[in-house]
């Protein structure tokens, strides 16, 4: 359910009074009086939105005009939010249930000498634990993954006997120790994944390339914005604010959610080029994409991919996923085949607790094995993506919860020399697109603005200086998810000189985000589409009664426009339900002071809902703040949930995306036969980043 009292979080600021009037609307002959002479609309002040800087952007250049925006050029004005001023939503960390306050009774360990895992029984936690069990014993099950991503199963039981060692085909066991007597009588039940050494691999080239080639590992936290990142993970923060660590603070994210965020840096491709070639629920499609990791493998890397909630990661939900493992070291099997048999806690209805861990741990996990034997033991170069979706994608509150953790793990990839070997990036893929934080003034920039940290190890700085040159000159420079990938890939390049990827991505003014940037940039040089540009800011403000007016009026137009095509008798007639969100553009001088907007015309996005077709709409609305102007363009209106089969009455596009089609039996007679002519075939969606917001937020929100 949305929640929108978006109205006390404004309460504490200060208000600018807007006057609108709105009369003697040009092209509205209808019969709307016109609206109330004082209309107030509470919007902050911008100065509210500019940053006092508590951090340190010392190597830049103009730092007090740094200070407020995180971009200044001449075609990008991007803000700089401070989240720790009074009036931003409160920071409360969640109340979690701890997913199990018992020890361990088995736990796995590693012999290095002999290269395999153990399962070893903690007999005094037995002793001191389980002392009201009589005679027990421990089975194990064998995770196998199955023929496609969306089976796998498990072999029968077998019990096992101290410091059992754990075959090297393994991907991963369920253990269960019950009493003898009494076998449903459950000491414990446990899980633990497994990453082994390779056969078959060329010791000898893989070590000539560990030595050369920097690992790449990417930790990715869901919906994690740069402003939300510093105040809900303080320790993360402070970890990646180290020496080789660069922020990349105009980075601005492409599509909606995750997947089409995600394949901007995985592939390359905006959904327009993806899409036509797979349609993600189409069994097999994912695989015949390449990857950045088919790239790293091809380049004598090894692979990996892990992603916590397996039924609804990236690739997964409501998706097909993978037909053949992606990656050489592959998590996926073991997660749905443990959330399905371990006990589960859930929170929001995401399986939060899988057995005697937090979901996101076995991720964590696994790459800690993963570091341990490629980058620890035997240096082998190493392509990684690890996703954590269990905290943050639900509530914004999430990171405070997750940041201790997630600094551990940090910390421990470091004495393993993770980051003495390897590019480290943490990234996300937009920030919070519900709840507080989005509804909040500043939700616009939220949304748009992931946050992406990029690590270099100093081996490699001093070999590529003009590499840590470019990171430091484009933090305050637009990027995207394309510069990303073009940058990822340029590792590669760097190792095979002789192989040119660049041309591609099908973005002329993308640019490797390791090379320098241009200053002067639009987003759509960056590759950005203009609906996500924070270029152009805008803040959010209240939904109030001249809001209301103002959607209204676009409704109208809606409605003559359907009677202008004379379809209006086909279509129900539209009315408005719900505002759901204004948003108000700002306008900056060329010193990033703000300026009046040009000739007075305020510029709104609101997003609103409509009665009898059940739709979600956004237009553009453009208003003129002394008198009189309203202008609504038609083409600005984009429909954002999929309308299916409602409108194969009409053909026009635009149309389609209003009308809902009276049923037949309500048609008069005459009308029947033409109506029937005019049906084409319908399309499934029209906006196709839109239609996987909806999708993915169903289940959840709705
Ligand atoms: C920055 O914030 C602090 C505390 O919130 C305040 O005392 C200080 O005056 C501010 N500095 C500027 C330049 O606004
Ligand atoms: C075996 O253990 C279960 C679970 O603790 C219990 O419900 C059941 O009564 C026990 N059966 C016997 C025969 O003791
Ligand atoms: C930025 O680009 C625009 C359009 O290409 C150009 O008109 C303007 O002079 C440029 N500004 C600077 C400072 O380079
Ligand atoms: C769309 O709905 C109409 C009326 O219910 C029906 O006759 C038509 O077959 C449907 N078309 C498709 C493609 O489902």
């Amino acid at each position: 359910m949305f929640r929108y009292n978006t109205r006390k979080l404004f309460l504490c600021m200060v208000f600018v009074l807007l006057v609108f009037i709105l009369a003697n609307h040009r092209s509205d002959h209808s019969k709307e009086k016109p609206i109330d002479k004082t209309w107030h609309i509470n919007i902050d002040p911008v100065t509210r939105i500019t940053f006092n800087i508590t951090e340190q952007t010392k190597k830049v250049v103009a730092k007090n005009v740094l200070d407020k925006f995180f971009v200044l050029s001449p075609k990008c004005k991007m803000p700089r939010v401070n989240s720790f001023v009074k009036g931003f939503p409160e920071l409360r960390p969640l109340r979690f249930k701890s997913c199990t306050d018992e020890p361990s009774l088995v736990s796995v360990i590693y012999d290095r000498e002999k290269k395999h895992y153990m399962l070893h029984l903690n007999m005094d936690v037995s002793l001191n634990h389980f002392a009201d069990f009589s005679d027990f014993g421990c089975t194990y099950i064998e995770v196998v993954p199955g023929a496609s991503d969306v089976f796998a199963y498990v072999k029968s039981p077998e019990y096992f006997h101290q410091d059992w060692i754990v075959p090297s085909h393994f991907l991963g066991v369920i253990v269960e120790c019950h009493e003898m007597r009494n076998k449903s009588r459950v000491l414990q039940r446990d899980a633990f994944s497994f990453v082994h050494h390779l056969k078959n691999r060329n010791e000898e080239n893989d070590l000539k390339r560990g030595a050369k080639y920097p690992s790449v590992f990417l930790f990715g936290i869901d919906s994690m914005s740069r402003m939300n990142f510093r105040r809900s993970m303080p320790l993360t923060s402070a970890f990646v604010s180290q020496n080789g660590w660069f922020e990349m603070e105009g980075y601005n994210k492409v599509g909606d959610n995750t997947l089409p965020n995600l394949m901007a840096i995985l592939t390359g491709r905006t959904p327009r080029q993806w899409r036509p070639q797979c349609d993600v629920r189409v069994s097999g499609c994912l695989d015949s994409l390449v990857f950045l990791w088919n790239h790293f493998h091809s380049a004598g890397y090894l692979t990996a991919y892990a992603e916590d909630l397996s039924s609804i990661s990236t690739f997964n939900y409501l998706k097909m996923g993978f037909k053949h493992p992606p990656v050489d070291f592959y998590l996926r099997p073991f997660l749905m085949v443990i959330e399905q048999v371990l006990k589960t806690v859930e929170y929001f209805g995401f399986k939060y607790c899988v057995g005697r861990r937090h979901s996101f741990s076995y991720v964590f996990d696994f790459a800690k094995q993963l570091i341990e034997r490629f980058v620890f033991e035997q240096p082998k170069p190493l392509f990684g993506l690890f996703w954590t979706s269990s905290f943050t994608h639900d509530d914004f509150r999430g990171g405070a919860n997750l940041d201790g953790l997630f600094a551990r793990y940090m910390e421990q990839f470091k004495r393993y020399g993770l980051f003495e070997r390897s590019i480290v990036i943490l990234l996300s893929d937009h920030g919070s697109r519900y709840g507080p934080l989005a509804e909040h003034y500043t939700g616009f920039l939220e949304e748009r603005q992931p946050m992406l940290h990029v690590y270099l190890p100093s081996w490699y700085r001093r070999r590529y200086p003009s590499v840590e040159r470019a990171l430091i000159l484009n933090k305050n420079r637009l990027s995207s998810n394309y510069d990303l990938h073009l940058g990822i890939r340029q590792i590669i390049e760097q190792i095979r000189p002789r192989i040119d990827f660049m041309k591609s991505v099908k973005c002329d003014y993308c640019r490797s985000i390791l090379k320098v940037l241009p200053s002067n940039r639009s987003c759509s040089d960056a590759g950005i589409p203009d609906h996500w540009c924070t270029c152009k800011p805008f803040v959010t403000v209240r939904i109030t009664l001249p809001i209301r007016r103002l959607t209204k009026l676009t409704v109208n137009r809606m409605n003559r426009y359907l009677k202008m095509l004379n379809v209006d008798g086909d279509c129900h007639r539209i009315k408005l339900n719900k505002v759901l969100k204004a948003d108000r553009q700002l306008y900056f001088d060329g010193h990033g002071n703000e300026v009046q907007s040009p000739n007075n015309v305020e510029t709104y996005r609101i997003l609103f809902t409509t009665k009898t077709n059940n739709a979600k709409f956004r237009s553009i609305v453009y208003s003129n703040a002394d008198n009189d102007v309203v202008t609504i363009e038609m083409d600005m209106i984009s429909r954002l949930n999929s309308y299916h089969n409602d409108s194969y009455c009409v053909e026009d596009a635009l149309a389609k995306k209003f009308c809902l089609c009276y049923k037949d039996q309500f048609l008069k007679l005459g009308e029947r036969a033409a109506s029937k002519e005019r049906k084409v075939k319908y399309k499934f969606h029209e906006n196709e980043d839109d239609y996987y917001d909806e999708a993915k937020y169903k289940t959840h929100y709705f």
